[in-house]
């Protein structure tokens, strides 16, 4: 297969994150016979520091030609301590989900058989967990009517949803669930918003197309709780923007680390490939960073086009890596760390 891939390195620790994604994925296509041709393009600060805007029109073209996108991190603390910066990184980023209308974030959370003694979770909690939390990405608070008034005294950002986006979600959903343990959970908080009300009455109203997939439907704050409690209780998650940002964070925990949860962002054209993680700047540079959760991600890359043994390839690369402890400080305890660079060169070789 010939795949054109856009490479979006961005901040912090992003370009050495994504170098390594990229040697493991060389490797996959020379195995398996495959031609990938990678093009990079500028987002967030660099880009800002480049053009003055952190998801230029370029980028968007050399997106929307792609068959796939690749994504490092984004943002810089030069901008967070900056309340009055005009242009954000971050927004390179909400710009980029919105022009590419990636509405559906995929977000799973699996075990790792080597890290599970590592969780700050029991081992009998945690092993086995296999989940989808599935996080809409365009809509919601962070697209919401926001502002100042009374001089500036008071702020306001608005949720609001419309029922098509709710369905278009609800639907990917319904049909991961279907591939899956067939269990998908509406989690919200219809008890206050109203906005939650419309997420509730529209999944309701879907049940019926899906008969075989058991729905059940829980606040956030409770599943807050419930998700480190017990997350072997979850099939497939839908939950809205801002709800999923804050519980895939926390899921991280169940598999032991930020550094290794991979993403995937599905619209109705081209797909991103990303880390959950940030740019975590302090790190930049240093060649310590954890590069698992892209090269994760590139995994699913593959998997989306159908290369499932490519994609395994690089899982079972991976686990490999860590049941030997080949490994970056964050999970070394004490002993000996590889570089970011090393494990990506690791990798590559056994692939
Ligand atoms: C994420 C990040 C982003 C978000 C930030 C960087 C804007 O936290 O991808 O989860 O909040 O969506
Ligand atoms: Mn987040």
């Amino acid at each position: 297969m010939k795949l054109n891939i856009a490479l979006l390195a961005g901040d912090g620790i992003g370009p050495e994150v994504i170098d390594q994604a990229v040697k493991v994925s060389d490797a996959v296509a020379k195995k398996f016979n495959h031609e990938i041709n990678w093009t990079p393009a500028l987002t967030g600060a660099a880009a800002i520091d480049a053009v003055g805007e952190p998801y230029p029109e370029e980028t968007h073209q050399v997106c929307t030609n792609a068959d796939a996108v690749l994504f490092g991190a984004i943002g810089h603390p030069r901008f967070d301590n900056d309340p009055s910066a005009k242009v954000r990184p971050e927004q390179g980023l909400l710009k980029m989900r919105q022009k590419l209308g990636l509405f559906a974030n995929v977000r799973p959370t699996f075990t790792f058989p080597s890290l599970i003694d590592k969780s700050p979770l029991k081992r009998e909690r945690i092993e086995g967990t296999d989940l989808i939390i599935l996080r809409e990405l365009t809509g919601g608070v962070y697209f919401g009517e926001r502002g100042r008034k009374d001089n500036g005294d008071t702020a306001f950002d608005t949720m609001t949803y419309q029922r098509f986006e709710i369905e278009r979600l609800a639907k990917k959903g319904f049909e991961m669930a279907m591939k899956r343990g067939k269990k998908l959970c509406c989690v919200d908080k219809a008890n206050v918003l109203e906005a939650s009300r419309l997420w509730r009455e529209t999944v309701q109203a879907m049940e019926k197309e899906y008969p075989e997939v058991d729905v059940t439907y829980e606040f956030v704050d409770a599943v807050a709780m419930r998700l480190i409690q017990w997350p072997k209780g979850y099939d497939v998650i839908i939950t809205a923007n801002l709800f999923g940002d804050i519980l895939t964070d926390e899921a991280s925990v169940i598999s032991g680390s930020m550094g290794l949860m991979p993403s995937s962002s599905l619209g109705n054209n081209v797909s991103l490939y990303e880390p959950i993680h940030g740019s975590y700047p302090q790190a930049a540079g240093k060649d310590i960073a954890n590069p698992l959760a892209t090269i994760l991600s590139a995994a699913m890359l593959f998997e989306d086009f159908g290369l499932k043994e490519e994609a395994d390839a690089i899982r079972s690369v991976v686990n490999k890596s860590l049941a030997e402890g080949v490994v970056t400080e964050d999970l070394s305890e004490g002993e000996k760390s590889y570089k970011t660079s090393e494990v990506g060169d690791w990798l590559a070789a056994n692939i």
